[in-house]
């Protein structure tokens, strides 16, 4: 079951956001350099604070539970994608807690790795690598995945495969993974307890300070499904046009060409807006309605027509189901903040969007698997797009204002380690 969303409509919520967004921020900002991180006043010598010199937390938590979304976001349709479990509502205590263990190399074999590493903060919560570097220095099978909206997978399967069935079970597997951090999940709440710091973040979080690898389990999920982007030009649009099917007046006349084209010929939001099986009957190429206007996520893994070189031998979601019919579908992240996350696929195959833009406008492969969006219509062949050059670059215009610069540098989820970690 899911919950429902109970924090969206609490007016007074902005306090602690806009008391850290008042600076302007510009593109690539370091977000470890910018904030108020104390560092003039330690070492701390009073004692006591088990935190003092090592960890940089507010005195009362951010504000994670209820933080103000924007009228697209609390839509029902919107709200009904929501995969927060009952059990595990978002509190501020929780998710502060997951901050820390986000960016603790403690949660490493060797020290070396953080979950931050992997999946950084500036780079729309995802790594600039083609694969990410594992504690051992050994390279992950796939490109690591941007982390923004996961709370609105609404299917609530994490990876690229899909092979993760809840985020609680989720953020426990890189941890136990021999290439990523390398820890059984007992040395995991072993080497958690070790650290004084964290008494009082799991007193504070569970009303006693015992560490458990569901409590670290919980924790991170909750910090990443507070992870939401609603702050970019795509946004501002929305709150002046009210609809996404509208020209957004702050838009340049490219950005609202590529908009129309995605949402239009391109057939871009009939997998990444719409979310939702299609309804039957639906002809390939035929538009359905839009569920949301939000999100930017395909709710279900499928194949769109990657072409694959001998010996490739990644299946996807068929790896998993062992199911023929299931072979190269896989997840795709939320496209917010798209212009960010490359490499892109789950391979990270493609250095830039214009690849991506060429890939669907000319380079779709056929296979019995393909998506039936991706054909023509009545036909198994692979759609062709035929856009001019105007057309594509219009596509990545808009694609690029999906980037939510505030969240890049908001400091509820920058490092609260006083010394760098990872
Ligand atoms: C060494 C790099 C690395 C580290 C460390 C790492 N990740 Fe990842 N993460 C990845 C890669 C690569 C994927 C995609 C893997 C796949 O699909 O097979 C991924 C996928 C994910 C996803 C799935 C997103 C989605 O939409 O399905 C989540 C959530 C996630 N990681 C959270 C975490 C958390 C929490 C931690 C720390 C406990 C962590 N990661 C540590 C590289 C890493
Ligand atoms: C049939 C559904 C479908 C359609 C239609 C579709 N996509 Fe995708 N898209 C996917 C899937 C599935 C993936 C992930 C595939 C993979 O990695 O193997 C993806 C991945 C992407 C990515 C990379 C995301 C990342 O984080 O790596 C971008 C960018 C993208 N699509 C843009 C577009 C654009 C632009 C259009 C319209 C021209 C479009 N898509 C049309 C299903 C679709």
């Amino acid at each position: 079951m899911r919950g429902t969303w109970l924090g969206s409509i609490v007016v007074s919520s902005f306090v602690a956001l806009s008391a850290c967004t008042g600076t302007q921020f510009t593109p690539g900002t370091d977000t470890e350099s910018d904030s108020d991180t104390g560092s003039e006043t330690d070492p701390d010598t009073t004692g006591g604070d088990p935190a003092a010199g090592v960890l940089d937390l507010p005195d009362s938590p951010y504000n994670y539970a209820a933080i103000e979304l924007p009228a697209h976001y609390v839509s029902s349709l919107a709200r009904g994608m929501d995969n927060t479990p009952d059990d595990n509502p978002i509190t501020d205590d929780g998710a502060t807690l997951g901050r820390v263990l986000f960016y603790d190399t403690t949660l490493s074999a060797n020290n070396a790795v953080a979950c931050a590493t992997c999946h950084v903060q500036k780079n729309a919560f995802t790594d600039p690598r083609q694969l990410s570097v594992g504690f051992d220095g050994g390279l992950t099978g796939r490109n690591s995945m941007s982390l923004a909206e996961a709370r609105y997978y609404r299917n609530g399967s994490f990876f690229w495969d899909e092979r993760a069935t809840t985020l609680e079970d989720q953020v426990l597997l890189p941890i136990q993974n021999s290439v990523e951090m390398g820890l059984t999940l007992d040395e995991l709440a072993r080497r958690v307890g070790a650290q004084d710091y964290y008494a009082p973040l799991f007193e504070k979080a569970f009303g006693d300070s015992d560490v458990t690898s569901e409590r670290i389990s919980l924790a991170l999920a909750q910090l990443v499904r507070s992870i939401v982007s609603f702050r970019s030009g795509f946004d501002e649009g929305m709150a002046t046009a009210g609809d996404v099917g509208a020209p957004f007046s702050t838009f340049t006349a490219e950005e609202n060409q590529g908009k129309a084209l995605f949402l239009g010929k391109a057939g871009c939001a009939a997998c990444h807006l719409d979310n939702g099986p299609l309804p039957p009957g639906t002809q390939p190429g035929q538009p359905v309605p839009r569920v949301n206007q939000a999100i930017f996520f395909i709710d279900f893994a499928t194949n769109n027509g990657l072409p694959y070189a001998a010996g490739d031998d990644d299946n996807g979601v068929g790896d998993v189901s062992g199911i023929p019919g299931d072979d190269r579908r896989f997840k795709s992240p939320s496209l917010r903040n798209v212009a960010l996350t490359g490499p892109y696929m789950h391979d990270g195959r493609f250095e830039s969007l214009e690849e991506v833009v060429e890939h669907y406008d000319s380079g779709v492969q056929p296979s019995p698997n393909l998506d039936p969006r991706l054909r023509v219509p009545g036909s198994p062949e692979p759609r062709k797009l035929n856009l001019t050059p105007a057309e594509k670059a219009a596509l990545v215009a808009f694609l690029a204002t999906l980037t939510d610069q505030p969240l890049l540098a908001d400091p509820r989820y920058s490092s609260p380690f006083l010394a760098q970690t990872p």
